[in-house]
């Protein structure tokens, strides 16, 4: 075979590789084969010593031609493969930007939660220490310490959960008072936040299980107007507009005068709603001026200090404010009841 049929031999050969190369790493390869120092055509190259004078340049020109056709067509494969890699690559690594986001749940702080921080925030800023007595209480602090007769009805064993004849759960976070009041000099003012139990047939309206908020003070010369004024700010506080304060006698046997309170409906600002029933009266709870026999049962003189005392019930709030109406649910940990709110 004569070198130039040769030539046409292996320039076919290699751009046929070129062409069937399906990487970079095989480009190389016929790279190596035909340009390297000990490369196919390169060889060729060196058989020029053997050839004629005539021969020479023609021979010569042909291996350097083909082998600038074959450099040039494994650097043009190379490119088409490159993009095919980087087109495959961007496919393979595709975001489809219109796909639904993921939902991913989260918690959050209980209604009845976020109702007793905010309470506390409020009475804090009003100069409140919050301090917790036990749900499982002694019958001496709930009753006895509180000035109750020993017949009240309270009492009872068909209203509260005893545990034995001296313990019982809490009916009342008032209970605190005189786990309190002797071991603090005056002025004080103190508060206290937490679960109460009484014994009731439950219904929508009626739990055996709640939550009070109960606070008192004692100074020099506190009067009604101190207690009034608490009360109200406190729910300009909690209801973010300005209120007034309702007080009708009430008894309670730890506060002379009693009194329970009402504030200017929050929904309807005192005009009248389905809410307070057309009265523009919310009800929260109870009231008074500490019982000197309190006071002095603490150790603290009646004639020199006086003190206010108030209580009320957790529940109503977030009730109120959400239409919620049955109380229940308060307890029952539904999360298709908690999610809503
Ligand atoms: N402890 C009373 C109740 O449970 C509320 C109250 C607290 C009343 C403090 C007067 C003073 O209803």
């Amino acid at each position: 075979m004569s070198g130039k049929d040769e030539l046409v031999g292996i320039r076919t050969a290699a751009l046929g590789k070129v062409q069937a190369a399906e990487s970079s790493a095989q480009l190389d390869e016929i790279d190596t084969q035909y340009l390297g120092r000990k490369g196919e055509l390169t060889l060729q190259l060196r058989r020029i010593g053997s050839l004629s004078q005539d021969e020479r340049k023609d021979f010569g020109q042909s291996v350097n031609d083909i082998k600038a056709e074959l450099s040039e067509a494994i650097a043009q494969r190379r490119q088409a493969l490159d993009a095919g890699e980087s087109k495959a690559k961007l496919a393979a690594e595709a975001v489809d930007v219109t796909l639904p986001g993921r939902f991913y749940q989260t918690g959050r702080p209980h209604i009845l939660i976020e109702t007793i921080e905010k309470i506390k925030r409020i009475f804090i800023g009003l100069g409140y220490e919050f301090v917790e007595t036990p749900e499982i209480e002694d019958y001496k602090y709930n009753f006895e310490a509180l000035n109750y007769p020993p017949e009240h009805p309270a009492m009872d064993e068909q209203m509260s959960f005893y545990i034995n004849d001296d313990v019982l759960l809490r009916t009342h976070t008032t209970a605190y008072q005189h786990r309190v009041m002797p071991y603090r000099k005056p002025p004080m003012r103190v508060a206290t936040i937490g679960k109460t139990y009484r014994y009731e047939n439950v219904d929508a309206t009626h739990g055996h299980t709640f939550h009070q908020v109960d606070c008192f003070a004692i100074d020099h010369d506190i009067s009604l107007t101190d207690l009034k004024g608490t009360i109200q700010q406190f729910a300009v506080e909690m209801f973010g507009m300005d209120v007034n304060v309702r007080f009708r006698p009430d008894f309670f046997p730890f506060v002379e005068p009693g009194a329970e309170f009402a504030v200017t409906c929050f929904l309807c600002k005192g005009e009248g709603c389905g809410v307070c029933k057309g009265s523009g009266w919310l009800e929260l709870g109870g009231a008074g001026l500490i019982h000197p026999n309190i006071l002095e049962k603490a150790g603290i003189d009646s004639e020199e200090y006086t003190g206010f005392a108030f209580g009320f019930g957790i529940e109503r709030m977030p009730m109120l404010e959400h239409g919620i109406k049955d109380l229940r649910l308060f307890m029952e940990n539904d999360l298709r009841f908690l999610r809503q709110l």
